[in-house]
């Protein structure tokens, strides 16, 4: 007797792998995360996210047209505030001169094909880190809404495409769809993080924007790290709300996630690769501990196969310049 069906054949050479190969990487499959500092020349290093930088916007533009060069289209813009800047409210989100607001118009001013994407929540603008206005040590949910609607449509006159709300208040895609189109912003988009857990992977991104909440955790508005249920629940109702493209955050450890909701929904899903992901492999890498492009790689493919449509990704420049 001999084997029936000998699934090596189809391994037996790079040419045959490369024919039934399933999930194929390409640079239409990211988002790239950019961090934005006020001031001048300034492209300075993530402590604890080696080989990612704030820029200033004059810097910024020379990434863009970097990113535009690769074939790279779509950016997820973040901004750190100083912190006389910041309050309860997170007033300067909503200055038309901000500088969020002058990020999106150098983008497009640099590539006007590119897709400009931005974070909207509080947690930047507020002096108390969290992600929407506190009173009495609480999180309030629906002030919060009524001033992420005020933020996306100031990020909106300043020329965002989509914006993406990623505070977990209920009911905040109503709020910001609404405000869109009462302003007459039919064709701005909403990519919600709509499955959003409160994980400890986001320690290095707080960092970046020294942006860790001044007291307490975000489980109050960010979710379990052990509950599948909500996930789908969070996800519908934020496609009942309008939004265009919902989110898995972070990546890896939540790929059966991924999967669940992949099967639920009919709009795009994407996955946001977190800070903590990306400076694990570093880290890892630094030490020799592990092969970083092949790891990267991995994940990534791990990632889309687990069914993301769109990956928010810190390695998508280094993923790119590896398979082109
Ligand atoms: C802010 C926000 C966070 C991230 C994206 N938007 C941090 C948080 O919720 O504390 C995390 C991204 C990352 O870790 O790469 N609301």
């Amino acid at each position: 007797m001999f084997p029936l069906r000998r699934n090596r054949r189809l391994r037996t050479s790079p040419a045959v792998r490369s024919l039934v190969q399933q999930t194929l990487i390409s640079p239409n499959d990211f988002i790239v995360p950019l961090f934005v500092v006020e001031g001048n020349g300034i492209k300075e290093e993530i402590a604890s996210m080696p080989d990612y930088y704030r820029y200033s916007l004059d810097l910024l533009k020379k990434e863009v047209q970097l990113l535009w060069d690769m074939g790279l289209k779509s950016v997820l813009l973040f901004v750190k505030v100083p912190d006389h800047l910041k309050d309860n409210k997170g007033t300067e989100a909503i200055n038309k001169d901000g500088l969020m607001q002058r990020a999106i118009k150098t983008v497009k001013d640099v590539a006007p094909g590119m897709y400009v994407m931005t974070d909207v929540a509080l947690d930047p603008f507020s002096s108390f880190g969290h992600d929407g206005i506190v009173e009495n040590n609480k999180i309030l949910n629906d002030a919060t809404c009524e001033v992420l609607a005020q933020m996306s449509i100031s990020h909106a006159q300043a020329g965002a495409d989509m914006l993406a709300p990623s505070d977990m208040m209920d009911g905040r895609i109503l709020y910001i769809r609404e405000a869109l189109e009462e302003e007459g912003f039919t064709d701005t988009g909403i990519m919600s993080y709509s499955a959003k857990y409160a994980s400890a992977f986001y320690g290095p991104f707080r960092d970046a924007l020294d942006s860790a909440p001044g007291f307490g955790d975000k489980k109050t508005y960010q979710m379990d790290p052990a509950n599948r249920n909500e996930a789908i629940k969070e996800t519908l109702m934020d496609i009942d709300e309008g939004a265009d493209i919902v989110m898995v955050k972070p990546g890896l450890c939540y790929l059966d996630i991924v999967r669940d909701i992949k099967n639920e929904v009919d709009v795009p899903v994407s996955v946001y690769q977190v800070s903590g992901e990306y400076s694990m492999l570093k880290a890892a890498a630094e030490k020799g501990w592990l092969n970083h492009d092949a790891v990267m790689m991995e994940q990534t493919i791990a990632i889309k196969r687990a069914g993301a449509d769109l990956i928010a990704s810190y390695f998508a420049k280094d993923v790119v310049k590896l398979i082109s």
